[in-house]
């Protein structure tokens, strides 16, 4: 979980990500571990935050759809399906097919990083880009930003 150190009445918390935080706690020495267990939770649930996520869409007539308050720890592809928003899942989102590809514009920081295999079926897909992703394989990392992404036309794709 992190590293914890103590130094007159202020705790440095050292998450294994790299993220720091000072506190000032008055009785961090009689507390020490109670506080170290209700600051570490804290931080945790601190970390999640909430995404704004832009989806774009390269068919005709398809007006961007903007999603507030997103939680960390979906999918875009899950993120898109919640919301009605097509976008073809072909294999039922499990790194085997193509359908899901779509284009991060922004944020793809924020995103988990690409895998191989994932490279492998975007190389398979129609017009891949530097900025291609699959939806199923793109899980919102704990933060906070803008994300924006855009789907390929869908009336090209069959299936689900
Ligand atoms: S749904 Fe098939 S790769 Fe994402």
């Amino acid at each position: 979980m992190g590293n914890y150190s103590f130094n007159n009445a202020q705790w440095l918390l050292v998450l294994s990500d790299g993220y720091k935080k000072n506190i000032t706690f008055p009785n961090a020495v009689n507390n020490r571990l109670v506080f170290t267990f209700n600051f570490a939770t804290y931080i945790i649930k601190e970390a999640k935050t909430m995404y704004t996520v832009k989806f774009n869409f390269e068919e005709k007539g398809k007006e961007p759809v903007v999603l507030e308050n997103v939680e960390p720890g979906t999918s875009l592809l899950e993120l898109a399906l919640m919301n009605d928003i097509e976008l073809h899942h072909n294999c039922g989102g499990v790194c085997a097919c193509t359908t899901c590809h779509l284009y991060v514009e922004k944020g793809m920081e924020s995103l988990e990083e690409i895998t191989d295999r994932e490279e492998d079926f975007i190389d398979r897909a129609v017009n891949p880009k530097l900025n291609s992703r699959l939806g199923c394989q793109s899980l919102l990392l704990d933060g906070d930003g803008v994300i924006e992404v855009t789907l390929p036309d869908q009336t090209q794709f069959l299936g689900e």
